[in-house]
């Protein structure tokens, strides 16, 4: 199902017309479906509770860094879902959406030690541990605390995503995980340090994954670690497989949720009952594109119409600053006429504001449009507003979330004075 759809020749989020949001809280503005984010959540909810599993046996970390608004992550928190991290920042924004910390997985290669001393103090579920020397700060800062820090080795199991170079992250060539060869070793160092635990294992080969295959080989990857570690009377107790599972921007057609679930818990029920006795292995998951990139759009006006020698250039008032996807990835969004009307259509380059030539955010699109007109740029739910910054002083877009026939401002607009609040001129000496 689709959560924004055309009523009248008007586009709507859900039971909310998109020129009725811009006229109450003005443009750019995220919009996201309530409705679209707790289906997308129910697809890994119902899937684990399909094989059997409930929250001690599988458990859904949803990936912070994806789309970290409090409204989002409370929302989730009430499903059940766990979060994944990679800062203390976001630990301190799940604490403040009212999710629960012992569900929060550590991720990230450069954790400070004011960051590990901050998990450690709210009992998080574990931390996934990148290097040797982040173990021994680790078992430091644990030491310090008198706590043994619950830990988990991110393995790079070496297979190709697939998927765009930036965003793939289980290759040797990463700067992300212990290399697989590497792997026994650390676990070693691990289990021989006083103040910590090891509890799991995990991986994260990349993100916008259309197919599972790479995941499958992920897990067989992890699997064999696993049996390699209990010969070892390394005991593992929950493999976490990482996100990755891609999202539909223009035609692609990434495998259903649901399926990859199905083939995943199927090889680990196979496994356990093959070697040990069926005793169960906690998995964990964390998605955070697949949950929330088509459930928001960024929602823009078309200041100008500009016709070049070569090009046409229609320039919006969104811009890089709010999402730098195109920039930064050439990522290709959708893009929608708010209300379709039958002026003439012309190929355009959308582009925004900011003083970069990088600052477009679709081309070459077939539009009939007039200054003034709405456009919805689509899937933009995740890694959006998480990767907006304030360049050209632009206040990031105010942020709503639209239940029905409501909508909710979960954001507010940032005025420019926010935008240097914290900056001083200093009294120099004369
Ligand atoms: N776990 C780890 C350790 C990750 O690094 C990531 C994403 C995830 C989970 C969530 O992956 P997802 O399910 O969303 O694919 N800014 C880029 C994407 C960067 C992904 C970073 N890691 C983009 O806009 O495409």
């Amino acid at each position: 199902m689709s959560y924004f759809s055309y009523q009248n020749g008007v586009l709507y989020a859900e039971h909310v017309s998109l020129a009725e949001i811009a006229r109450r809280f003005g443009t750019p503005t995220y919009i996201y479906s309530k409705a679209a984010l707790l289906d997308n959540f129910a697809a890994y909810d119902n899937a684990c509770k399909k094989h059997n599993r409930d929250s001690n046996s599988a458990l859904v970390c949803y990936s912070v860094k994806s789309n970290s608004n409090l409204a989002v992550l409370n929302l989730l928190g009430k499903q059940g879902s766990g979060f994944d991290i990679v800062s203390g920042g976001e630990l301190l924004r799940v604490l403040a959406a009212g999710g629960d910390p012992h569900k929060v997985i550590f991720s990230g290669v450069g954790k400070t030690r004011e960051e590990m001393r901050l998990a450690l103090s709210h009992d998080i579920l574990c931390f996934n541990v990148e290097s040797i020397p982040e173990l021994q700060r680790l078992n430091e800062v644990a030491k310090e605390l008198g706590k043994r820090a619950p830990v988990s080795l991110r393995v790079n199991p070496n297979v190709d995503a697939k998927t765009h170079p930036y965003i793939s992250t289980g290759l040797k060539e990463n700067k992300f995980g212990v290399a697989y060869e590497d792997a026994l070793p650390t676990y070693r160092t691990a289990a021989s340090l006083p103040h910590i635990d090891v509890a799991g294992i995990d991986c994260h080969i990349g993100s916008q994954l259309l197919d599972d295959a790479p995941l499958l080989e992920a897990l067989d990857k992890v699997i064999e670690l696993i049996d390699r570690l209990a010969a070892e009377n390394i005991v593992i107790h929950h493999l976490d497989i990482g996100g990755g599972i891609g999202i539909t921007y223009a035609d692609e057609q990434p495998v259903a949720v649901g399926d990859y679930l199905s083939r995943l818990f199927a090889k680990v029920d196979a496994w356990r009952a093959a070697k040990y006795q069926g005793a169960p292995i906690k998995v964990l998951f964390e998605p955070g594109r697949s949950i929330v990139g088509n459930a928001g759009i960024l929602l823009t006006e078309v200041q100008y119409l500009k016709h070049g020698e070569s090009k046409n250039f229609a320039v919006v008032d969104a811009a890089m600053n709010d999402l730098m996807r195109p920039a930064m990835y050439e990522a290709w969004h959708g893009v929608q006429a708010v209300v379709q009307h039958p002026a003439s259509s012309q190929i355009y380059d959308v582009v925004g504001p900011v003083c970069e030539s990088g600052d477009w955010l679709a081309r070459s699109r077939e539009l009939a449009i007039e200054p003034g007109d709405l456009l919805a740029i689509m899937s933009a739910g995740a890694y959006g507003m998480t990767m907006a910054s304030n360049y050209n002083t632009r206040g990031r877009a105010e942020e709503v979330m639209v239940d029905g026939d409501r909508v909710y401002s979960i954001r507010k607009r940032e005025a420019a004075a926010d935008l240097f609040a914290l900056e001083s001129i200093p009294q120099f000496k004369e």
